[in-house]
């Protein structure tokens, strides 16, 4: 299985991983399947939240790993917590704590490998998200910890006081969502695509040693839909294909392999509950595409070069 650094552990993580988001919506018997064939095949790294599935998708997922008999040292587990519906965003050390102890109850274990701040609280208090990162470190219940949606301004400030290394930043990312590179490209040209949305995010994260997780690989827009075979993609699809066609794989693949080609080393965080599409995406970790084909893809997506 590739691998890529976990932050800066000095430990290494599948450069594939499951998505736990959408394990609610299909039976518990595919969840098992897919659970165990993962694991069975390197990818033993799964991402919850606290919120997927209102909480649904950690029962399952424990209900799975129970049921094809793996261990707990046999999973990596990393969920999110600060999006509380109806409140919003809360990184109180109450509110923290209190996720954490919510999701090890429907995980029916005793730790968190990862622990992620699911996405920017503005009124963030990063005093308080110290005093509960060292609480949870104390008492052995989260291992490491990390962000999501943050931008390098936004960890500088939690830097301030958080004294845990952070691992990871999960970030959408795809051939269809590429803005986090876009901006760098036409860096102080006029174009739309100048605009940084996200601090220099990506480079930031290379710099410092946190690892990125693509999250929504094949989605555009804020869960718009799947890029793949859609109209609105037309170009890149044709593009796609193209290069899936010389590699005698299907689309798919070449979506992942294109993200996996960016020497960022991020993690893919795939989401599909689908046992056969899932074993069809692992195919990407053996595909290096070409410096043509990548530029080719990013092309087609309807980004410029200077
Ligand atoms: N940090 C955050 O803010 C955040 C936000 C969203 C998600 N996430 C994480 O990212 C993970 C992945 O997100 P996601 O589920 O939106 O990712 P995704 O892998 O882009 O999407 C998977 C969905 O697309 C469908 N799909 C249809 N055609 C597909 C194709 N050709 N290839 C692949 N999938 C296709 C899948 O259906 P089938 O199941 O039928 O294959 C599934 O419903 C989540 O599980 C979660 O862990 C994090």
């Amino acid at each position: 299985m590739k691998s890529v650094n976990w932050g800066s552990s000095g430990q290494k993580v599948p450069a594939i991983a499951v998505g736990c988001m959408r394990m609610s919506r299909v039976p518990f018997e595919q969840v098992t399947e897919l659970v165990d064939t993962a694991i069975e095949r390197g990818v033993n790294f799964f991402d919850h939240a606290d919120i997927y599935g209102k909480g649904e998708c950690e029962e399952i997922f424990a209900r799975a790993v129970k049921e094809c008999r793996r261990k707990r040292e046999d999973v990596f587990i990393q969920s999110k917590c600060g999006i509380v519906p109806g409140r919003m965003y809360d990184f109180s050390k109450e509110h923290i704590v209190e996720s954490v102890n919510g999701s090890l109850k429907r995980l029916k274990t005793d730790y968190l490998d990862a622990l992620l701040l699911h996405r920017p609280d503005a009124l963030c208090e990063p005093e308080e998200v110290a005093a509960a990162f060292d609480e949870l470190e104390r008492s052995g219940k989260v291992r490491y910890f990390g962000v999501s949606n943050h931008t390098p301004m936004q960890i500088e400030l939690l830097k301030k006081y958080v004294k845990q290394p952070v691992m990871a930043n999960q970030m959408q990312f795809g051939a269809a969502h590429a803005s986090m590179i876009r901006s760098g490209m036409e860096a102080n040209m006029m174009s739309d695509g100048a605009v940084n949305r996200d601090g220099g995010i990506m480079d930031y994260c290379r710099v410092h040693d946190i690892t990125m997780q693509a999250w929504s690989p094949f989605q555009y827009g804020m869960f718009e839909g799947v890029f793949l075979g859609s109209d609105k993609f037309r170009a890149l699809n044709d593009k796609i294909h193209e290069i899936a066609e010389k590699y005698g794989v299907t689309d798919t693949v070449i979506a992942v392999a294109w993200i996996l080609r960016h020497p960022a080393d991020m993690q893919v965080l795939s989401g599909t509950m689908t046992l056969s599409r899932f074993e069809d995406i692992l195919k990407a970790l053996d595909i290096r595409l070409t410096r043509e084909e990548w530029y080719a893809v990013y092309l087609a997506a309807g980004n410029i070069l200077p």
